[in-house]
């Protein structure tokens, strides 16, 4: 979490800066800061609240001149969201400056230390304690900064992408990255410092990604040097050309990123199998799966490893692994697997579901499995992220940008990437015959048409928002393929509206939620034809007799439910195994209609954010 940005080179570093945190504002958005040089001191404003407060209160607060700067939008962790725990922070002297995104897990002892060597500190931060101690290092050992902070940074126990300048030396920035992203962007005789390229993308499309434990000097007009952290070897940087372009972090005329993403779908599924699914040849190409097939075939079973959204898919992708590949799968939240002492075999294969591939307990579990042996698969929407560089394989999602905050098409491509990979499988273990495969296939394929279909529910769901936006709980019911789909739609109404929800399998309701069901109580309940549908009826009889309001997701054309319902949402009819991907839809739709007249920020709901680099 946390977004870091810095420029430095020959334009005006303020408006690069400025405009880099609003793109980075869905890694936290608490509070945010700028510090920049104007060429004879650092100007510095930081502010609790969005980067849009910053951006206002600093532009009458100190002058925006200045080629070099460094910004930061923030998510706290260590010490409450106001402006002195704001970064950028100063060290004691004044002198040095800087940004960081991570925690320094010992910086209490640091921090005593450093009190005792006569350091004061004004904010509650680990970020203060660490610029005081390379300041300290610098003085001590009579370093220069980069050592400084290479020395600083062996102390140090924790996380970080930091970057860090020195009002004295004014055409460097050392940056420095240990578990939280970090990009340069290479230009024309300037350089840009990004936790993700979005920020820099109109300027250059050529990217360095620091790997973990490695330190950069960013100087004016030279070559940029990295280093190891660890034992000062430099290090040949390895210059990437980008794929991004600005559309793709852009809204687009839609009023949010969430509903732009949500539309995006027929798109991003269409990406995500483009290449890879072969109808007419009757096959599925995934070069991770094909170039590991001994190992997929000889696992004893798959551990999927993930949390919030990602983990519902990898839920779905429980049933479809048992069912068309008939491989036992379990499905783990990555906080919990990684502290578990759980038994992991070298006959075991981990699949990692990370829309950001950047996620701190995913990485953790993958880290502790392949300790053990295991092969870890991972499958996420970043490319060159540390879950995909740390995997031993993997496949991308391909589903772009995704920066609304509650994850849409990340789920849906997910899914699709996961039901490629057990078809693939399915095939090759001999558990599904040629035709019902070349079926499976030919439906796959129509799914893009499908969930176009199903947006156009759009105008409807906004309606039923609007009967039910004041409920205070909802309860979303689903069976089979439908719990995970429930699960996650109840996560979107949270996350985003703030309205209390459970998701629960269809069966389980009488078993303890049906004591909630009065008049007052919305219940969504998917029920498609294809996927227990009489036991679904039965449930949302039980519902109806407990005067529950019922909003059914349906296959197009259904009779009983429509009966029985207060509100049906019609989805196109697919096989059993592709309808999450249809009867999502209308359930993010919903929770994006009730959050925007509830008046919620759609795009960064209250103490979420898009990536948590932190466990
Ligand atoms: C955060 C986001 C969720 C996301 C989860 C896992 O909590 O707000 O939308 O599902 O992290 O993120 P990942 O990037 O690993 O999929």
């Amino acid at each position: 979490m946390c977004g870091i940005v810095g420029y430095i080179g020959r334009r005006d570093a303020y408006p690069i800066i400025i405009k880099g945190l609003q793109r980075l504002e869905y890694r936290g958005y608490d509070s945010a800061g700028i510090a920049l040089y104007d060429g004879n001191d650092i100007k510095l404003s930081k502010t609790k609240g969005k980067v849009s407060d910053l951006k206002e209160r600093l532009e009458n607060e100190i002058t925006t001149d200045g080629t070099l700067g460094i910004g930061h939008t923030r998510w706290a962790t260590h010490g409450v969201p106001n402006d002195v725990n704001s970064h950028p922070h100063y060290s004691n002297s004044g002198d040095l400056v800087i940004i960081h995104n991570g925690i320094i897990e010992n910086y209490d002892s640091l921090r005593k230390e450093l009190i005792n060597r006569g350091y004061t500190f004004k904010s509650d931060t680990d970020t203060e304690v660490l610029v005081n101690l390379i300041e300290d290092v610098k003085k001590n050992e009579n370093v220069k900064l980069g050592k400084a902070v290479q020395i600083a940074l062996n102390q140090v126990i924790g996380a970080y992408a930091i970057a860090v300048f020195d009002k004295n030396k004014p055409n460097e920035i050392v940056v420095a990255r240990l578990g939280s992203p970090l990009a340069i962007g290479v230009g024309d005789d300037e350089f840009f410092i990004a936790s993700d390229a979005s920020p820099f993308i109109e300027f250059t499309k050529n990217a360095i990604y620091l790997e973990d434990e490695e330190m950069a000097i960013v100087r004016r007009g030279k070559t940029v040097k990295v280093r190891k952290i660890k034992n000062d070897d430099l290090v040949d940087p390895y210059i990437q050309e980008l794929q991004l372009n600005l559309e793709q972090i852009e809204k687009g005329g839609y009023d949010h990123f969430m509903l732009k993403e949500i539309y995006e779908q027929p798109e991003a599924i269409q990406d995500t199998f483009r290449g890879r699914l072969l109808s007419n040849e009757a096959m599925v190409k995934l070069a991770g799966v094909e170039d590991n097939m001994k190992k997929f075939l000889a696992a004893d079973r798959i551990i999927v490893v993930a949390c919030g959204t990602s983990w519902h898919a990898g839920l779905v992708s429980e049933y479809i692994f048992e069912d068309l590949a008939r491989i036992p799968v379990e499905v783990e939240y990555a906080s919990e697997f990684r502290y578990r002492n759980p038994v992991i075999t070298e006959r075991d294969i981990i699949i990692a579901i990370s829309q950001s591939g950047e996620t701190a307990d995913t990485l953790a579990a993958i880290k502790l499995a392949k300790s053990r042996g295991a092969f870890v698969f991972g499958v996420c929407n970043v490319v060159g992220s540390s879950i995909a560089r740390e995997a031993d394989a993997g496949a991308y999602t391909h589903a772009g940008p995704e920066i609304g905050v509650a994850s849409t098409k990340a789920f849906t491509t997910q899914i699709t990437v996961l039901t490629l990979m057990a078809l693939r499988l399915a095939r090759a273990k001999g558990t599904i015959s040629s035709s019902e495969f070349r079926h499976h296939l030919i439906e796959l394929e129509t799914i893009p048409n499908k969930v176009e279909v199903a947006l156009k529910s759009d105008a409807y769901v906004e309606t039923i928002a609007d009967i039910y936006k004041d409920a205070t709980n909802f309860l979303y019911l689903g069976r089979g393929y439908n719990f995970p789909v429930a699960l996650e739609g109840a996560l979107k109404l949270k996350e985003i509206s703030y309205i209390h929800a459970e998701g629960y399998p269809a069966a389980e309701m009488k078993h303890g939620p049906i004591a909630l069901i009065d008049e007052q109580m919305p219940v969504v309940v998917i029920a498609t034809k294809k996927g227990h549908y009489e036991k679904v009826v039965s449930n949302i009889q039980e519902i109806k007799s407990r005067k529950g309001k019922i909003i059914g997701i349906v296959t197009e054309g259904d009779v009983s439910v429509k009966e029985l319902a207060d509100h049906v949402i019609e989805v196109p009819e697919t096989i059993e195994c592709l309808t999450p991907l249809l009867t999502t839809i209308p359930l993010q739709l919903l929770s994006y209609h009730i959050a925007v007249m509830l008046d919620k920020n759609v795009d960064q709901p209250r103490n979420l954010a898009k990536s948590v680099t932190v466990e």
